[in-house]
């Protein structure tokens, strides 16, 4: 057996677990986070066998939480792609976000145009950061431009149509919890789901290669026999 995971899928969750345990305010946890999520990315880029790290980052549901977070989330993304445009270039990391982008402020989207046009040309990992990202919101919305272009409906229509047509190797959920909370449904049909304790301000790439070496291990059978 040996599987690599092409693509790997996180749910990057516990940042507020993580600073509250501590005293801290939520949002200490999710500037935490987001260092974590360039080391994760950079261990990917390292790594010739992962071509695509799409990691969960506001979901269509997080626009529920308090005006104050959503708004620290929303500057911490903005100052994130700013200040990471380098480490993408220096890893030959190319930027695909997924998600309904249209709900961002014009200058947020400005932004994270500006790095993807950036990094279109670098040919190493693919990094998708899924933002205003859910599973169902995505299927709607190809349906919907297939409906408008006329197009038949079919398996690879649909997924051609989807924020991303890859389907998911590996799919990570840090914090504990055992569900999907709307991440990549279409994608994941096939997917290994790995499920950790560990809250995702202190996951590692260690960890991820830990997992990784279990996920190699694993007889695929994708509804045949082996
Ligand atoms: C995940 O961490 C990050 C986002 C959803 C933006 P949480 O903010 O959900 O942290 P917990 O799960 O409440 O600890
Ligand atoms: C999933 O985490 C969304 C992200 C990690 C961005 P949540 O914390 O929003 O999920 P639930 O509410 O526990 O299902
Ligand atoms: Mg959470």
């Amino acid at each position: 057996m040996n599987n690599h995971p092409s693509h790997i899928a996180i749910i990057m969750d516990g940042n507020g677990r993580w600073a509250q345990a501590q005293g801290k305010n939520r949002t200490y946890g999710h500037e935490k986070g987001s260092e974590v999520v360039r080391s994760i990315t950079t261990y990917c880029a390292k790594h010739p066998e992962i071509d695509r790290l799409t990691l969960y980052a506001f979901s269509t549901e997080n626009w529920k939480r308090p005006k104050m977070e959503v708004e620290f989330l929303m500057k911490l993304l903005q100052k994130y792609l700013k200040k990471e445009l380098p480490t993408y270039l220096e890893g030959n990391i190319c930027f695909q976000p997924v998600g309904d982008l249209t709900s961002f402020s014009d200058s947020l989207q400005k932004t994270i145009e500006e790095v993807k046009t950036a990094t279109q040309h670098c040919t190493g990992l693919i990094q998708s950061l899924a933002l205003n990202y859910g599973g169902r919101d995505e299927v709607v919305r190809a349906a919907a431009s297939l409906q408008a272009s006329n197009t038949i409906i079919s398996l690879e229509s649909i997924t051609a149509h989807l924020d991303c047509a890859t389907d998911v190797d590996l799919l990570i959920r840090t914090g504990g919890d055992h569900r999907l909370s709307n991440f990549m449904l279409w994608q994941s049909a096939y997917a290994e789901l790995f499920f950790t304790n560990t809250l995702w301000p202190e996951f590692t790439s260690d960890e991820l290669e830990k997992i990784i070496h279990k996920f190699k291990k694993v007889e695929r059978r994708f509804g045949g026999l082996h």
